[in-house]
Order: structure tokens, then C-alpha cells, then sequence
């Protein structure tokens, strides 16, 4: 049992164990902003104890000088910033030097950054091949976990990661190669020839010029859409320790390579529960098809027995609105405005899904608010993006935050390998069976009915 003084937070907590009567100290340490933490490293050495906590909903698993979030109060800041001002006030590349080193940059450390970004964009010609090995109908983030797996294998020159200066090589790589990879996953699926980058662009315009371009046109967009696009970067820069940076750290900490690392990151992304939920937002609002239809999904969501889930609704850190929701509807609006679909009937569905939701018992109760991705799919379907692009384009605007993580792990004195423990529920040890006294239960009958 803890003791706890409210007032004394730097007073250790005590687990007393009323069999043994033994008691154990254990140290509070404070981080810069947010809830302060038990240092239990030395638990299990001293107590034999583990902690317990499916799903990490109350363990921090490093300390981190990034990302801060506060979730009741619906704040998202990166290294001090907060995200409406980077939102409104930078450009993505500077957002990524600012994830990567810590500071915004001087005019002078910008111009060299994106200098360095641009020299990087092209892939190697022989890597272009592989994807010619995917199935045409492959789903471009199998393309992405593969095509960036594969980088490792071409990049031999940035995988010593003891090295800074190979270290530094593989973060620029994938910051500069990601669009890249992204927009020929895109060329790939639809059958078009690549484009290759041209670094004269702005990194959102060079994107969507190497998705929507074809040889045969001039290509010409909006200045409005690019900063669209490069706010949807921004506001998918990173998000602290999520499933998917969690796993990039944890493959990282073992001494993967980068490239491998971030592969990693892009698979766990690739869930409905993360940054599939885009996807699946704009195929439930399909399903919805109407706002008469409202009520039903409502009442689906709101039942227990009924797996349905209100896509772009809750997060496990934000009890509040999330900040970045707020922010992509209201690109929304400009985007659908630039491009006459304000009255585009998806967006009119959400905006009243979204009223109804806030104004309903059960989501206010358990503080259900729109995230990030209940606005990110109307934005980007309205760009021309098919839905399975959709996590692509997450993963795109994820990479720094990614990489500045692993980075930053790195670098840190005190990292260890990932090795969680568990509760073990299993058989206790067994006599081994001969397999002409097994039971025929085999679990392959009914496989193979
Ligand atoms: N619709 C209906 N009920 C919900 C929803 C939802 N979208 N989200 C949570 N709940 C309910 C949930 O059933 C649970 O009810 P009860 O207490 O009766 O069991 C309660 O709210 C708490 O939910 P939880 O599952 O404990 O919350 P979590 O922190 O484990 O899950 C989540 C967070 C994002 C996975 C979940 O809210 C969800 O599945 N949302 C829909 C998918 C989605 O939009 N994901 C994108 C997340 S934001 C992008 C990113 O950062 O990756």
C-alpha cells in the first residue's frame, strides 16, 4: 500500500508488505511539466514484484525533452511550442528541425537545413525496382513498411549509428526520402509513371507534385492546398510516446538501424486504432451516408455488445478536444473553400455527426472528443487522395517525430533495451505427452472443416 502526502511530493511512496512486514522506498522524480513519476527500476530487484499495466496507461517508459502533452487540458506543445503557433506561424521543414534539435532555426540554420533535405529526396534508381515487385492492388502502406525496411539495404553509409555523423545522415535521409517514397507507392497503385522530386519546391509542394503530376500537363496548385498540405505535416509532426513511437523506440533500443526502426513505426501506425482511424473515418461517414442515419451509429457506438466505434472519436491521452482537431477543421473549411466543396455532403455529415456527439450523455461522460483524424480524411479525399493514402500521408508528417525519438534515445546515457516482463498465466510445469496419449482435440480440426 502507498502512502501518499499531497503536500510532500518529493517524499518517497512506501509499499509496505503487511506479510513481511517489510516496507519499500519508492523515489517521486519531477519532469519540467505534467505528473510526476515512481522511479520503480529497482522494484523488482528489491521486492520480486513487477508492476502491472496492459496497454501503459499509467507508465512512463523514458524521459523525453520533445513532446508535451496534457490531455485534460487539450495541449500539444514540442519543444515548448505550442501547436497552434507552429500550426499558423512555421512550415513543416522548420518544425522538423525544431523536433530534431531542439530550437527553431536561425534564417541561417533553416536555409542550410532545407538545403540539406533537398539534396536528399531522390531514391537510389535500384530502389525504384522493388516496387515493381508489389501486387499493383498492394496497399500502399505495405509499400511503406517494405520500401523503407529496404533502405538499410542501400544505405550502407548510415547505419553505424555510434557514428553522429552517419546518425545524422540516416534522419535527414528519411525525412527527405519519405514524400518521396509516399507519392511512388501512390504513382504505383494508380499505374502512372513516377515523378521524381525537384527540389526547388517547397517540401508539401514537392510532395504533391510528385503524387498528382503527370509528364503530359504543366503542373499548377494553390498556394492555399500546399499550406494545407504542410499544415497536415505539422499537425502529424509527433505525438509523444504513442503505439508507434514506442515501437520505433523499442526495435531502436535493441540496436536496430534506423531505417528498420522506422519500418517498425509505420506497421504499428498502419492500425484503425492509430493512424488507420483517417481511413476508417471517411468509410464510416460513408456508411453513415446520411445525417438521418446519425442516431442509428450513435446508438451503435454508445452499446457495449457492439464492437462499432465512433472513428475520430477519444484518444487515450486527450480527455478533451484535441488540439490538433481544431486546427485541421479549420483547414478544412479553407481547403473545401478553395476549392468550391463546402457544401461537399461528407464534410456536412461530419460537422453534424460531430454536433451530436458533443451534446450527447455518453461521449460527454467519458470525454470523447474529436481527434486529429475525424477532420484529417475530409481534407484529404477533398486533395484527390484515395483513402488507402491516407495513413501514408500520417506516416509522412511522423517521420520526424519518429526519428527525433530514436535520436534522442540514442543519445541518451542511460538506454537500455526494451525487455517488458509479464504476468504469466499459462500451465505450471507439465509432464511432457507422447503423442499416442495426446487428446484429440486438435485445433486443426475445425481449420480444416
Ligand atoms: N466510440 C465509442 N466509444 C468509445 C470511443 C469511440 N470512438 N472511444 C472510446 N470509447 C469508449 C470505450 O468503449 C470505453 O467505454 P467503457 O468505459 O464503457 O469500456 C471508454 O470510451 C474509454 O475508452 P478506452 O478504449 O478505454 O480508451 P483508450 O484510451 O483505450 O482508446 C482510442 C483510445 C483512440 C483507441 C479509442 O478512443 C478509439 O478506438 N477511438 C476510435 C479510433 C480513433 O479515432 N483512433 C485515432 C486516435 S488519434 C490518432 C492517433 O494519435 O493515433
Amino acid at each position: 500500500m502507498a502512502d501518499y502526502d499531497d503536500n510532500k511530493i518529493d517524499t518517497p511512496f512506501t509499499l509496505f508488505n503487511n506479510e513481511t512486514g517489510k516496507s519499500f522506498e519508492i523515489p517521486v522524480i519531477k519532469g519540467t511539466d505534467g505528473p510526476d513519476v515512481l522511479d520503480i527500476r529497482k522494484l523488482y530487484q528489491d521486492t520480486g514484484l513487477f508492476t502491472y499495466d496492459p496497454g501503459f496507461t499509467s507508465t512512463a517508459s523514458c524521459d523525453s525533452s520533445i513532446t508535451y502533452i496534457d490531455g485534460k487540458n487539450g495541449i500539444l506543445r514540442h519543444r515548448g511550442y505550442d501547436i497552434n503557433d507552429l500550426a499558423s506561424k512555421s512550415d513543416f521543414l522548420e518544425v522538423c528541425y525544431l523536433l530534431l534539435h531542439g530550437d527553431l532555426p536561425s534564417s541561417e540554420d533553416k536555409r542550410k537545413f532545407n538545403e540539406v533535405i533537398s539534396t536528399h529526396t531522390m531514391l537510389h534508381e535500384q530502389l525504384v525496382n522493388l516496387y515493381r515487385g508489389f501486387r499493383r492492388d498492394a496497399h500502399p502502406m505495405a509499400i511503406m513498411v517494405g520500401v523503407v525496411g529496404a533502405l538499410s539495404a542501400f544505405y550502407h553509409d548510415s547505419t553505424d549509428f555510434s557514428d553522429i555523423n552517419q546518425r545524422m545522415i540516416a534522419c535527414h535521409r528519411l525525412i527527405a526520402k519519405i514524400p518521396t517514397i509516399g507519392a511512388m507507392a501512390y504513382k504505383y497503385s494508380v499505374g502512372q509513371p513516377f515523378v521524381y522530386p525537384k527540389n526547388n519546391l517547397s517540401y508539401a509542394e514537392n510532395f504533391l507534385y510528385m503524387t498528382f503530376s503527370v509528364p503530359t500537363e504543366n503542373f499548377e496548385i494553390s498556394p492555399k492546398i500546399v499550406k494545407a498540405m504542410d499544415r497536415f505535416f505539422i499537425l502529424h509532426a509527433d505525438h509523444e510516446q504513442n503505439a508507434s513511437t514506442s515501437t520505433v523506440r523499442l526495435a531502436g533500443s535493441s540496436g536496430a538501424n534506423p531505417f528498420a526502426c522506422i519500418a517498425a513505426g509505420i506497421a504499428s501506425l498502419w492500425g484503425p486504432a492509430h493512424g488507420g482511424a483517417n481511413e476508417a473515418v471517411i468509410k464510416m461517414l460513408e456508411e453513415i451516408g446520411s445525417v438521418e442515419n446519425i442516431p442509428i451509429y450513435i446508438k451503435k457506438a454508445k452499446d457495449n455488445e457492439d464492437p462499432f466505434r465512433l472513428m475520430g472519436f477519444g484518444h487515450r491521452v486527450y480527455k478533451n478536444y484535441d488540439p490538433r482537431a481544431s486546427v485541421m477543421k479549420e483547414s478544412a473549411h479553407e481547403v473545401l473553400k478553395e476549392l468550391n466543396k463546402l457544401d461537399d455532403p461528407l464534410f456536412q455529415l461530419a460537422l453534424e455527426l460531430e454536433k451530436i456527439a458533443l451534446n450527447d450523455n455518453y461521449f460527454i461522460e467519458k470525454k470523447l472528443f474529436p481527434n486529429v483524424d475525424f477532420y484529417s480524411g475530409i481534407i484529404l479525399k477533398a486533395l484527390g487522395f484515395p483513402t488507402s493514402m491516407f495513413t501514408v500521408l500520417f506516416a509522412i508528417g511522423r517521420t520526424v517525430g519518429w526519428i527525433s525519438q530514436w535520436k534522442e534515445m540514442i543519445e541518451d546515457p542511460i538506454n537500455k533495451i526494451g525487455r517488458p516482463r509479464q504476468l504469466y498465466k499459462g500451465h505450471n510445469s507439465r509432464e511432457y505427452q507422447l503423442e499416442s496419449t495426446r487428446e484429440k482435440k486438435s485445433i486443426f480440426k475445425w481449420l480444416w472443416k
